[in-house]
């Protein structure tokens, strides 16, 4: 899979199935994040990755309403840093744009090994902190929930979830974001 099919496969699924977690996987996913370009190479982005069954379990008290779908999941991976692991230019702190570089590459790679790798906003980051122990300081950026695409349509899929699992929602067309020359 070339990187535009990566690009264009990637999917942000919510009816998943199990899959077995190796170290492999994991030490394929940590380097895809590792490549990723930073601020003076400072690497800020910080991942906790979840695979133990008792704390995958224990992390379902985290995920908001709407997101009971990510039940299912076999690995979730935490993402977290903070400003000072990275450059701050005047008003503009990198971290969280880094952070979200690598964590595409790790999503495209999981994508590139049939996986789905779907990046939520949808919890409580106080109860993530304590289950995994990250220190108040740090941001918790996203959840991703990686498993493998069931073809079965998850039972706890609203209406809307179960639309956008069989197309994907609308983009907007490059007019609308994109400026040629100057921004007008
Ligand atoms: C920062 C972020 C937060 C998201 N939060 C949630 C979430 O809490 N629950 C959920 O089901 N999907 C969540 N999503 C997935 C988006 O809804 C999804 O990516 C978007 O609708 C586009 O669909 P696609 O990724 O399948 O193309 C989130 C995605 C991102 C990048």
């Amino acid at each position: 899979m070339n990187v535009k099919e990566a690009i264009e496969t990637r999917r942000a699924y919510r009816s998943l199935e199990d899959v077995e977690i190796t170290d492999e996987l994991l030490d394929d996913l940590a380097l895809s994040a590792s490549l990723a370009p930073s601020c003076f190479n400072y690497q800020p982005w910080r991942y906790v990755f979840v695979s133990d069954k008792a704390i995958l379990e224990k992390m379902h008290e985290a995920l908001s309403q709407g997101n009971e779908w990510a039940h299912k999941a076999s690995l979730i991976i935490a993402v977290f840093s903070q400003k000072d692991l990275d450059c701050v230019i005047k008003d503009r702190e990198y971290f969280l744009f880094d952070t979200g570089m690598a964590t595409a590459f790790l999503i495209l790679r999981a994508t590139e090994l049939g996986l789905v790798a779907h990046p939520i906003a949808g919890y409580s980051p106080k109860k993530v902190r304590e289950i995994l122990g990250i220190p108040e300081e740090m941001t918790v950026i996203t959840l991703v929930i990686v498993g493998k695409k069931s073809e079965e349509l998850n039972p706890v899929l609203s209406e809307d979830q179960v639309n956008r699992e069989k197309a994907r929602p609308e983009r907007k067309s490059r007019s609308e974001f994109v400026y040629m020359n100057k921004y007008q």
